[in-house]
């Protein structure tokens, strides 16, 4: 049997958290196009070039070129008994895209006000292993250092203040209408993203349990 996840809601509202953490308790990989889209960045890759000035800017990534990215990632092996798609789809046109391609089973919408993205994002600080901490709620055992790797944590260039409040922006206008969509079929489970990391995941676990 395959578990097919999409982890929707607005930045900064825990996608890539419980997404991590689902990974590491049923063993699905964790398929997060943004990190994907920072490590090409890292690379000086054709890819990163391109996506670069998007995400700075914090628009949308071209559909074609992410799209190409998420077919090829969900042909591999590691896909075969279900995913975590973190970060996608991010529009309509996404979102028939991944259909070509694949089935869904769960769609996780994190709810948060925008008023709170705003704190949760500017004390967001992450390790290029992939971890994520914030200085109040999930703060890393030694001040600025990663608790698996030990790497020195840093903030992401999209995490300034103008920049977050044109991801939501573009949050609001293009993702926001996947909520109707995925709840017309049946899909979506909605989450409210302002309790504690725990109790967010204790409810897709009841969901993905039962
Ligand atoms: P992406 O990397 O996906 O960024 P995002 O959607 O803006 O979401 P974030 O990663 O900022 O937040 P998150 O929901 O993962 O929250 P997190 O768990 O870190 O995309 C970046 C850019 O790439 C886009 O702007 C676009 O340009 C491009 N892109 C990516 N995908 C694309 C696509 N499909 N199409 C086109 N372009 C694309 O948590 C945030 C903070 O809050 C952390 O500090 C965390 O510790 C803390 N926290 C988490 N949960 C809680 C909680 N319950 N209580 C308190 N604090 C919490
Ligand atoms: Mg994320």
């Amino acid at each position: 049997m395959m578990t097919n996840i999409i982890m929707l809601g607005p930045p900064g509202s825990g996608k890539g958290t419980q997404a991590e953490m689902i990974s590491e308790k049923y063993g699905w990989p964790q398929i997060s196009t943004g990190n994907i889209l920072r490590h090409a960045i890292e690379a000086k890759s054709k890819l990163g070039l391109e996506a670069e000035s998007y995400m700075g800017r914090g628009e949308l990534v071209p559909d074609e070129v992410v799209d190409g990215i998420v077919a090829e990632r969900l042909s591999h092996e590691d896909c075969r008994s279900g995913f975590i798609l973190d970060g996608f789809p991010r529009d309509l046109h996404q979102a028939h895209a991944l259909e070509e391609i694949a089935s869904i089973d769960h769609v996780f919408d994190i709810r948060v006000p925008d008023q709170a993205i705003v704190d949760r994002l500017s004390k967001r600080r992450v390790c290029d292993c992939g971890e994520t901490y914030h200085l109040e709620y999930n703060p890393p055992r030694a001040e600025g250092v990663c608790d698996e790797c030990g790497k020195p944590l840093y903030q992401r260039d999209d995490d300034n203040e103008g920049t977050i409040r044109n991801r939501l922006k573009v949050y609001h206008e293009k993702t926001e209408p996947l909520i109707g969509y995925y709840r017309e079929k049946g899909l979506l489970v909605e989450l409210d993203g302002t309790r504690d990391i725990g109790e967010v995941f204790d409810g897709m676990c009841s969901r993905l349990d039962g």
